[in-house]
């Protein structure tokens, strides 16, 4: 028996202002869209902006559905769009942050399991990483190097794209 660790390394900004100027507008980009989220039920707006090499930035948001698990988060929105309107084109960061009219939302908000694991498809097809950015209201972000570092021994198909 091999005892193994997983690290998950990722940097702290206590501000936007820390951030670089591209960091600062694809943040923006994923506030815009959070508030545009279809969100009556739950009342916890999500938003998500994902930057392509070719420079559109693709917007998400959490669309909620009366019939509960209809509905689909903010991330998956914006992946899935990105996949759908740019197909083979390089997403080369991406963005979250989120809002609840409910409780205060103090710390960065981090992507659920379906979600990591929809995204993490896309890092492996496309073969190179995405950088993602957790944002809070307040400004404090997280930026993990990666999908596959937010998600340990995930789930891959073994068969080809
Ligand atoms: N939600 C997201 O949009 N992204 C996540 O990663 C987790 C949760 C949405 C789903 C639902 O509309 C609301 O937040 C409350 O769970």
């Amino acid at each position: 028996m091999q005892q193994r660790t997983f690290t998950c390394s990722f940097e702290h900004y206590s501000s936007r202002e820390e951030m670089t100027p591209k960091m600062q507008e694809l943040a923006e980009a994923s506030i815009q869209a959070m508030q545009d989220a279809y969100a009556p039920y739950s009342k916890f707006n999500v938003g998500a902006a994902l930057l392509l090499e070719n420079g559109v930035v693709i917007k998400g948001n959490n669309q909620e559905n009366a019939a509960y698990p209809s509905g689909l988060c903010a991330e998956r929105v914006a992946f899935f769009a990105a996949s759908a309107n740019y197909p083979g084109v390089r997403i080369v960061a991406a963005a979250v942050t989120a809002l609840s009219a409910q409780y205060v939302q103090g710390e960065p908000v981090t992507p659920c399991g379906s979600c990591r694991q929809s995204m993490l498809e896309y890092e492996l097809k496309q073969a190179s990483d995405i950088p993602l950015l957790m944002i809070s209201p307040s400004g404090e972000t997280l930026l993990s190097p990666s999908i596959k570092q937010l998600l340990p021994l995930y789930f891959e198909s073994r068969g080809k794209f």
